[in-house]
């Protein structure tokens, strides 16, 4: 099967373009699940539920988050009721949300989607490793194909999650630094890695913010509020073909350009 996974959806030049180009790129690029990560959907922080709502009626199939999860707290209900959405494994448990969760699409075998939260220059959480062990326990044979979005600052921490997780899952794709890596491998148990997808929003900017603005404030110390940005929009994110048994057998990078528009 084949999984698009597009990385961290940037304010409305972002969350527009998945609306309106999620059908076209699915049919193009024959896409059997369409996972995004919507952490900064509304106006760069956070998701609200009609968002989550706008994008599944796009095409979408499942969402991930991270850092940002509560940034909109309007998220909580969504994230208590929706099996299409879920919280990084390694948040506390009272936190809202589910840890992993089943996408069905008629004919194919499920996909299991899991988020764990990365620990170097990150507020601290549970231990990703100790999540994930959990989390297959309960996945168990329920299906083969498990996507982890792995939600991190630094690429060591990202590949010690994805090294640790070769052979145990499908694909463990990066998110959280909004830029790029060029390491797309499979591992040689078959799991297909990238450190970060990159973002899909506006690379006419500061991962995602005004140029003049973010740079400021990192000369001055002076805070400002950093609008989100608008120009050089991208759907950023990796497609990984599997076989039937869930491992990979590719990754290329996916870059769209969206046309500007004026
Ligand atoms: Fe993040
Ligand atoms: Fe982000």
């Amino acid at each position: 099967m084949r999984i698009l996974f597009l990385g961290d959806i940037v304010g409305k030049p972002g969350y527009t373009a998945v609306l309106q180009l999620a059908e076209s790129i699915r049919k193009q690029e024959r896409i059997d699940f369409l996972i995004v990560n919507a952490e900064n959907a509304s106006d760069g922080s956070g998701l609200m539920p009609r968002q989550f709502r706008r994008l599944l009626d796009a095409g979408v199939d499942g969402v991930t988050l991270g850092d940002h999860i509560f940034r909109r707290k309007d998220i909580i209900e969504t994230l208590q009721k929706s099996d299409r959405i879920v919280k990084p494994a390694n948040f506390p448990d009272a936190a809202a949300g589910r840890t992993w969760t089943l996408i069905n699409r008629e004919g194919l075998e499920p996909l299991a989607i899991v988020s764990l939260m990365g620990r170097v220059f990150m507020r601290p959480v549970d231990c990703p490793f100790d999540a994930i062990d959990r989390v297959l326990e309960e996945i168990g044979d329920q299906t083969t194909q498990v996507l982890v979005d792995v939600h991190a600052e630094a690429t060591s921490d990202k590949q010690a999650i994805g090294r640790y997780l070769d052979g145990k899952v499908t694909a463990v794709l990066g998110t959280h630094t909004h830029v790029p890596t060029a390491d797309a491998t499979i591992f040689p148990g078959g799991t297909a890695f990238q450190c970060d997808v990159g973002m899909s929003g506006p690379y006419e900017s500061i991962i995602g913010r005004d140029i003049r603005r973010v740079t400021q404030t990192t000369r001055t110390f002076e805070p400002c509020h950093f609008h989100v940005a608008t120009k050089d929009v991208r759907l950023c994110g990796a497609i990984v073909e599997s076989n039937d048994q869930g491992r990979a057998v590719s990754i290329e990078r996916f870059e769209h350009r969206v046309a500007e528009s004026s």
